[in-house]
């Protein structure tokens, strides 16, 4: 693990070492804090916040100032990590100054040392202009959830010829662009595979397959706290709702049967 700070850098360096960079959605400063010990090389505050901390269904509802909350929050916390900040809905695609000036405050106010931007081919020129301002910028194609109400529902994308053309130019011109990586979100492993060959700039993953130059999940997800549904793509490392559920039933039970407080915790 590297002791330095890491930066947009280190990622290119990691790509050229074939070095696999770890990244896991972070909302808050303690989670984002033991995962900045633990040597998690970019913390995401994704806005899948808006899913699993705040119920909705999906993550179009977040505004920017809730992003820059959370946004405050994890880049305290992370002393190593690079944290990004996830442009919610409507912060950047409404025109480029609005996307410049959002994308500026997740480093002004949030912290942040870049951003990441849903888009592809499309969004090449907001990118490049926010990248002119001298912030960072991460880009992701595949499935971008927040055009859920394009797509109709989440699923794999790049399954035919012309969304394959459009993914593999997308991640072209987004390296052109001057983005430091670029996130592929389910999408089939051999056109992962693909991209990331086919590009210096690192590929992070997530159901995209083990050929991407790093992989990310959201926190919640593997930590299994998010119980609404579980992605095929994400491992649960832990069972956290259910050891919730035990703590708070014996909890709930002891006070119910006058077993706690004892005598012990009394003064
Ligand atoms: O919002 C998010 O957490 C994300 C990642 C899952 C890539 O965009």
């Amino acid at each position: 693990m590297a002791e330095k700070k890491v930066t947009t850098k280190t990622f290119l360096e990691m790509k050229q070492k074939g070095e696999k960079i770890a990244v896991l959605t972070a909302y808050d400063y303690s989670t984002a804090k033991i995962l900045d010990e633990l040597g998690i090389d970019c913390i995401l505050v994704g806005d899948s916040v808006n899913m699993v901390f705040y119920g909705y269904p999906n993550t179009l509802s977040i505004t920017m100032d809730q992003m820059l909350y959370h946004a405050k929050a994890v880049s305290l916390a992370a002393k190593r990590a690079l944290v990004i900040g996830d442009m919610p809905f409507l912060s950047y695609q409404t025109s480029v100054s609005d996307a410049v000036c959002n994308a500026g405050r997740f480093l002004k106010e949030g912290g942040a040392g870049g951003v990441k931007i849903e888009g592809g081919l499309e969004m090449i020129e907001t990118v490049k202009k926010i990248i002119e301002a001298g912030i960072p910028v991460m880009g992701h194609i595949g499935l971008v959830p927040q055009s859920i109400h394009k797509f109709g529902k989440y699923s794999v994308q790049g399954k035919d010829k012309e969304s394959q053309k459009y993914l593999l130019d997308s991640a072209l011109a987004l390296e052109k662009a001057g983005c430091f990586s670029i996130v592929l979100e389910a999408i089939p492993q051999e056109l992962a595979k693909k991209i990331s060959q086919s590009i210096k700039i690192p590929t992070i993953g997530i159901g995209a397959g083990p050929n991407c130059d790093g992989q990310v999940l959201v926190i919640n997800d593997i930590l299994g706290l998010y119980e609404e549904f579980k992605p095929k793509f994400a491992r649960r490392y832990a069972e956290l709702s259910k050891e919730i559920r035990k703590a708070v039933k014996n909890y709930f039970d002891d006070v119910k049967k006058g077993r706690f407080p004892s005598e012990k915790e009394s003064f």
